[in-house]
C-alpha cells in the first residue's frame, strides 16, 4: 500500500472500542510526488484517471465522480477488495489531487447545477453539515455568475477530516476541511464560529476558479491563489451576509495582519522567490493571504469593484486550464479598465514592506505636506532600506467628501485641502500603509470621530495606525493612550475591537514590568470598557444581531478579564451552573470568556471541569474552546498540567497550539513555554514535523512573548545549534518582534508611567490608586 502524505487520521472508536482509520491526502504544496511518481509542479498540468482499491463498504472519494466499481483480489492481504475508478479529470495541477477512503456519512443538496455533498465520519452528526452545504450551493451559483464561467466538474464534495493540519484545502471537486471549519451547530456555536465557517467555505470555493482552473505558474505566485481567494471570500460574504459588515472587519483583520508582519525586516515581498520545498510551506502566511488581499482591495477600490470583476472574468476566460504570472492579472485588469494597472501595482507586489505617510501642515496656506518612508516596527530604518517609492492613493477625506484622485508617487509633495478644520488621509483605510499625524492633528481627529465625520473604517484604522506608530517610536505611547481614552463613547464593534487590541499590545509588551504598572494598565482597560460592557449586557436573544452578539462578547470578555467585579461574578455564577451539569448555562458567544474568567479567578476545580468538557463534549467547537482556555489557568501547577497536554494522546497533532497559546498572557506562562520548548524539542518535532507548518506556529507561541534583548539572545543562541529548516522565517519574525518590543520599552516605560499617574491609574510614587 502506498503511504499517502497528509493525514492518515485515527478518527473514532467503534462500539467495541476498536480504533477506526480514515485515509486522506494533502498534496499542496509539494507532496503529490510522495503519493505517486509525477512531475509535481503547478505548471505541468495533466489529466488524471484515478482508481482506489479499498476494503468493501468503505467510501472512496477523489476529485471526479465514479465511473465504475469492481471486485478485485488484494495482492497484499489475499482477500477481496473494491476497486473504484473515477472519471478522467480535466487538465489540472498535481497539488490539487485528492484521495479519501473511510467510513463516511453525507448530506447532499441538488439545489446547484451539480450535486454537492458534505461528508463526515460516523461519530459526527452529519446534519451539522447543512449550513456549509447550503452556503456552498449559493456560493457556487454566485461564483459562476461573477466569473462568467461554469464550475467544470460533475460534483463537489466537502469532507471533514478528523486530523487536518491546515484549516481547509481546495482540492478540485473534493475540498477537505478541519471538522470545526465545516460542521456548524447553531445551537452550540456562536457568531464568530459561523463567520469562520462561512469564510473557509467561500475561500475554498473561490479557489475552484482562482487556483484550480487558472493556476499560478510557480509557488512564487502563491499570492495569486491565496490573496485572491481571501478577497473573494469577503466579497462573497458581503453579498450573502451584508449585515455582518465584513469589510469593516477587514480593516482590523487582514489589513492589520498584513501591516503587522510586513513591518518586520524578516518579512518578504508578496512575490517571493522560493527555491526549496520547505520554503514554499512557509509563505502560506499573512503576506500571501492578507497583504495579497489588501493590494487587491486597494486596486478594486481604485478601478471600481465592477470593473475589477470584469478584469477577473477576462483573466479567467483567457487562462482557463492554464497558468499565469502576476503580470497576467494586471494585464487583464488594465484591459478591462483602460488604466495602467501594472505600473501602479508592480511596486506593491515586488518589494517588501510598505510606507508610513507623514503629514504636516504648512503655515499660511491651506496645504499639507506629505512624505513617504519605509515603515519598520523596530523604528530603525536605514537609508538603504528606504529606497522604494510606492504609488500611494491618498484617499483625502475632507468635509466635501473623499477625493480618490490624489496620489503620491514621489518621496514628498504638497496638496491643497479645502480647510484645515478637518481632513484625514487613507479614507476607509483602503490603502496598504500607515499615516502619521502630528499629536495636535491626532487629537483633532479624535474629536472629528466624536462629531461623526469619520467612517467606522476610518476610526478603527486610525487607532490601529496610532498604536503601531507608538510601538515603533514614531509617536509617544502616551499619545495613543490619550487617544484610546477619548474613544470611551464609541458605538461601533470593530472600533472597540481595535481599541482593545491596542491596549493588549501595550500590556503584552509591558508583561515583564513591575506589578504596579501592569495593574495600572489593567485598571485603565477596565475603566474604559466596564461601563459599555454593563450597558450592553451579556444576554443574547433568539435572533440576536450578528455584530451586536460579537460586540457584547468582546466587551464582556475584556471587562471580565481586566477584573470588573460584576462581570467576574456573573461569569462565576454561569460557570458554577455549567459545572453542575447545566450545559446551557453559558451562551456559546461568551463561552471562551467565561472559562477564561473562571480560570483566572479560580483553581483546580475550574480546571478539572473545563478539561472534562474538552474530553467529553461532542462538538468540535465546544472542545476547542475548552482546550484553548486551559492556557488561561494561573500558577505553576496548572501551567504544568496545560503543558502536558500538547504531547499527550488526548490532543491531536492539528490542535497542539490550542492549549499553549493562552499561556502567553503572563510572564510565568511565557517563561514556562520557553522552557517547555527546549525540553520537548524532539518530541514536538516528531508530533508536528516541520514540513506540515505547525512547528512554525509552536515556535512563535513559545518565543514571541519575550520582550528583552537578553531573552532574545537566549532564544537565538539556543536555535544556533539546531536546524531551523521549515520554520526559519517564523523564528526570524519572532526574534524581530522581540527586538521591537525591547526598543519600545526602552523608549517609553517612563512615558507610560507618567501618563498612568497623570490619569489617576498610578500614584506618582508608584503606588496603585
Ligand atoms: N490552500 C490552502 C491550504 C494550505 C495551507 C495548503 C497551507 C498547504 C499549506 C487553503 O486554501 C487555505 O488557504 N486554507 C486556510 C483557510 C482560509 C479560510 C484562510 C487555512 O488552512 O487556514
Ligand atoms: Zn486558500
Amino acid at each position: 500500500m502506498i503511504k499517502w502524505p497528509g493525514s492518515i487520521g485515527r478518527h473514532t472508536k467503534d462500539k467495541d472500542g476498536k480504533t477506526k482509520y480514515i485515509a486522506s491526502t494533502q498534496m499542496e504544496p509539494t507532496d503529490a510526488r510522495r503519493a505517486f511518481p509525477c512531475f509535481d509542479e503547478p505548471a505541468l498540468k495533466a489529466e488524471y484517471t484515478i482508481t482506489l482499491v479499498a476494503d468493501k463498504g468503505l467510501t472512496c472519494l477523489s476529485n471526479m465522480d465514479v465511473v465504475s466499481e469492481k471486485e478485485v483480489e488484494s495482492k497484499m492481504s489475499g482477500g477481496k477488495k473494491n476497486a473504484v475508478t473515477f472519471n478522467k479529470t480535466p487538465l489540472m495541477s498535481s497539488y490539487l489531487l485528492a484521495f479519501i477512503v473511510g467510513e463516511l456519512n453525507y448530506v447532499e443538496t441538488k439545489s446547484f447545477r451539480v450535486p454537492i455533498r458534505v461528508y463526515a465520519t460516523p461519530d459526527k452528526d452529519i446534519e451539522l453539515g447543512r449550513f456549509s452545504l447550503d452556503l456552498a450551493a449559493k456560493t457556487l451559483a454566485f461564483y459562476e455568475k461573477e466569473f462568467d464561467s461554469d464550475f467544470p466538474l460533475p460534483k463537489m464534495d466537502m469532507v471533514g477530516v478528523p486530523d487536518f493540519s491546515a484549516g481547509a484545502m481546495e482540492n478540485w471537486g473534493l475540498i477537505t476541511y478541519r471538522v470545526v471549519d465545516l460542521l456548524f451547530d447553531e445551537k452550540t456555536s456562536g457568531a464568530s464560529t459561523k463567520e469562520r465557517v462561512a469564510e473557509v467555505v467561500q475561500h475554498e470555493l473561490a479557489h475552484q476558479w482562482f487556483g484550480n482552473l487558472v493556476t499560478m505558474d510557480f509557488w512564487d505566485g502563491l499570492w495569486l491563489n491565496e490573496g485572491f481567494a481571501t478577497w473573494m471570500s469577503w466579497y462573497s460574504c458581503n453579498k450573502f451576509y451584508p449585515e455582518w459588515k465584513i469589510w469593516q472587519s477587514f480593516v482590523i483583520g487582514d489589513l492589520q495582519n498584513a501591516l503587522s508582519l510586513d513591518s518586520l525586516r524578516s518579512s518578504h515581498p508578496i512575490e517571493v522567490p522560493v527555491k526549496r520545498a520547505d520554503e514554499v510551506n512557509q509563505i502560506f502566511d499573512a503576506i500571501s493571504y492578507s497583504k495579497g488581499s489588501c493590494v487587491l482591495r486597494m486596486i478594486s477600490r481604485y478601478l471600481g469593484e465592477q470593473t475589477f470583476l470584469e478584469g477577473i472574468r477576462r483573466y479567467i476566460k483567457k487562462h482557463a486550464y492554464g497558468n499565469t504570472k502576476t503580470e497576467d492579472l494586471w494585464a487583464a485588469l488594465s484591459d478591462a479598465s483602460g488604466k495602467p494597472v501594472e505600473n501602479i501595482m508592480d511596486v506593491w507586489t515586488k518589494y517588501v514592506g510598505y510606507p508610513v505617510v507623514t503629514v504636516t501642515e504648512n503655515e499660511g496656506s491651506n496645504t499639507i505636506h506629505v512624505t513617504q518612508n519605509r515603515f519598520l516596527r523596530t523604528g530603525d530604518v536605514k537609508p538603504e532600506e528606504d529606497k522604494t517609492l510606492y504609488p500611494i492613493f491618498l484617499g483625502l477625506r475632507t468635509k466635501d467628501g473623499v477625493n480618490e484622485d490624489v496620489t503620491l508617487s514621489g518621496r514628498e509633495a504638497d496638496f491643497e485641502i479645502p480647510s484645515k478644520d478637518f481632513f484625514k488621509l487613507n479614507a476607509d483605510h483602503s490603502g496598504t500603509y500607515r499615516t502619521s499625524y502630528t499629536p495636535a492633528r491626532l487629537e483633532k481627529l479624535g474629536k472629528a470621530a466624536k462629531d461623526g465625520l469619520l467612517s467606522v473604517e476610518d476610526r478603527a484604522g486610525m487607532i490601529a495606525d496610532a498604536g503601531a506608530l507608538a510601538s515603533s517610536g514614531y509617536q509617544k505611547t502616551s499619545s495613543i493612550l490619550s487617544l484610546l481614552k477619548s474613544f470611551s463613547g464609541e458605538s461601533e464593534f470593530v472600533v472597540w475591537d481595535e481599541l482593545l487590541t491596542r491596549i493588549s499590545a501595550i500590556r503584552s509588551a509591558w508583561v515583564f514590568e513591575d506589578q504596579k504598572t501592569k495593574d495600572a494598565l489593567k485598571a485603565f482597560q477596565r475603566t474604559l470598557v466596564s461601563r459599555k460592557a454593563h450597558q450592553k449586557g451579556w444576554t443574547f436573544g433568539e435572533n440576536e444581531n450578528h455584530v451586536q452578539a460579537q460586540f457584547k462578547a468582546l466587551l464582556f470578555g475584556s471587562a471580565g478579564l481586566s477584573g470588573d467585579e460584576k462581570i467576574v461574578k456573573a461569569a462565576q455564577d454561569m460557570f458554577k451552573d455549567f459545572a453542575a451539569g447545566n450545559k446551557k448555562a453559558i451562551h456559546p458567544n461568551i463561552r471562551g470568556s467565561v472559562y477564561a474568567i473562571a480560570l483566572q479567578n479560580g483553581g483546580d476545580a475550574e480546571y478539572d471541569a473545563i478539561l472534562n468538557e474538552y474530553k467529553t463534549a461532542k462538538d468540535a467547537d465546544e472542545r476547542n474552546t475548552a482546550l484553548r482556555s486551559l492556557g488561561r489557568a494561573k500558577g505553576e501547577k496548572l501551567i504544568k498540567r496545560t503543558l502536558a497536554l500538547p504531547l499527550s494522546d488526548d490532543v491531536k497533532g492539528q490542535d497542539v497550539y490550542l492549549p499553549i497559546a493562552g499561556l502567553r498572557s503572563d510572564k510565568e506562562g511565557i517563561e514556562a513555554l520557553w522552557q517547555y520548548l527546549q525540553t520537548n524539542w524532539d518530541a514536538l518535532n516528531k508530533k508536528c514535523p516541520a514540513s506540515l507548518g505547525m512547528l512554525s506556529t509552536i515556535v512563535q507561541i513559545c518565543t514571541a512573548g519575550f520582550v528583552s534583548e537578553e531573552q532574545l539572545k537566549e532564544v537565538r543562541d539556543w536555535f544556533k545549534e539546531k536546524s531551523t529548516k521549515g520554520f526559519d522565517r517564523a523564528l526570524e519574525q519572532s526574534l524581530d518582534s522581540i527586538r521591537a518590543k525591547a526598543s519600545w520599552l526602552k523608549r517609553d516605560t517612563g512615558d507610560v508611567e507618567a501618563w498612568l499617574a497623570e490619569n489617576g491609574y498610578l500614584s506618582k510614587s508608584g503606588d496603585k490608586l
